[in-house]
């Protein structure tokens, strides 16, 4: 078989160590072969790609990015997108593709697969763990992981001078890495998007923090908004999926403390930091082990389907069910957190 393998969406930490299990296996085991698609759905689409062989995936396992390049286009706000994906597919041979993303890029894959017959399996891969279909995301653990250690060298400046630090995380709209950093950084408030805040209480907390003589953290997730809403809605633009960019709320939060604390407080938003890089341990073999399992699931003919982590297991799921429900953060869970707070 000839197979295509694009990466989509935002570019996450264990991208590589997937494409480099699938080839592997799907060569050495199965007398497979490889096209790497560029740049996500735009390679299919304008049939740009490249071949994939062995000696291509060689020492990229620890490499953060993509090395098929990876984009947000999107094949249906593409004039014909679907039926160019399947002209381009048949015209180079390629009997299946195995699409590598997140909510937009599976969406897409699960689109083509149920409307036009194509053979598609999925592998999803996010930081922002918001797949409902499987336990983790590859990419998550690499974020908490940089976001948590932002928070621990905050906690010590914080200390010497006196301030507030607050930490803006990724996340979309989901609060896990927050929540996950936090946790983990021994964050003072921790503020999602699951549950609209009060800056009372937040102001509060932070002076609850500095009666004990440390400096409070604030970890944010960039979806998250007081209670009522924000007072100035943002300029913040639209990606190819129709997305807002989001961004720019521990800004606004520094201003609103400082005002009403007196105390100085400063912002520091991580950004696109939680997504470069090297992929921790736990990323890369789970990454690895959707690959090897994607590649079986293709050469099983098992279209319309999506690895998913399920306990310790990788189960395939239907790409269907991936994108159906946002994974968030349950209330409980949140709460299990507040004990640490102020
Ligand atoms: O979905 C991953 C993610 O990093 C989100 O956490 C974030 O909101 C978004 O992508 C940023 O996308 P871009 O790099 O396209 O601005």
């Amino acid at each position: 078989m000839r197979i295509g393998v694009l990466t989509g969406g935002g570019d996450c930490p264990g991208l590589n160590a997937v494409i480099r299990a699938i080839v592997r296996k799907g060569v050495e085991r199965y007398g497979h072969e490889f096209v790497g698609y560029r740049d996500g759905w735009r390679g299919p689409l304008e049939g740009d790609s490249a071949p994939l062989g062995v000696p291509e995936v060689r020492g990229i396992l620890p490499r953060g990015g993509t090395i098929l390049g990876a984009s947000r286009t999107n094949p249906f706000k593409e004039d014909g997108g679907a039926e160019r994906v399947a002209e381009g597919m048949a015209a180079a041979g390629v009997d299946g593709l195995i699409a590598i993303g997140g909510e937009d890029t599976l969406g897409a894959a699960s689109r083509l697969y149920s409307e036009h017959g194509l053979p598609v399996v999925g592998v999803p891969k996010t930081i922002d763990n918001d797949l409902g279909a499987t336990d983790y995301t590859f990419g998550f653990d690499t974020a908490v992981n940089v976001a948590m250690e932002a928070i621990d060298r905050l906690h010590t400046t914080a200390g010497s001078h006196h301030r507030v630090l607050i930490a803006e995380v990724m996340g979309r709209h989901a609060g896990w890495i927050a929540f996950h950093a936090g946790l983990a950084g021994g964050a003072n408030v921790i503020l999602i998007p699951e549950r609209p805040f009060d800056l009372e209480r937040v102001c509060e907390l932070v002076g609850r923090r500095f009666e004990s003589h440390f400096a409070p953290i604030v970890v944010v997730a960039e979806g998250a908004q007081p209670a009522g809403g924000m007072p100035e809605a943002q300029d913040e633009g639209l990606d190819e999926f129709g997305h807002v960019r989001l961004g720019g709320i521990a800004h606004w939060l520094e201003g609103e403390v400082e005002r009403r604390t007196g105390k100085e407080a400063r912002a520091t938003v991580l950004g696109h930091v939680q997504r470069g890089g090297t992929p921790t341990a736990f990323d890369r073999v789970l990454a690895t082990r959707f690959g090897l399992h994607a590649i079986d699931a293709v050469n099983a003919g098992r279209w319309g389907t999506m690895t998913a982590l399920r306990g310790t297991e990788i189960e395939l799921v239907q790409l269907s069910e991936a994108t159906a429900e946002l994974k968030t953060v349950p209330a409980e869970l949140y709460e299990e957190a507040e004990v640490f707070f102020g």
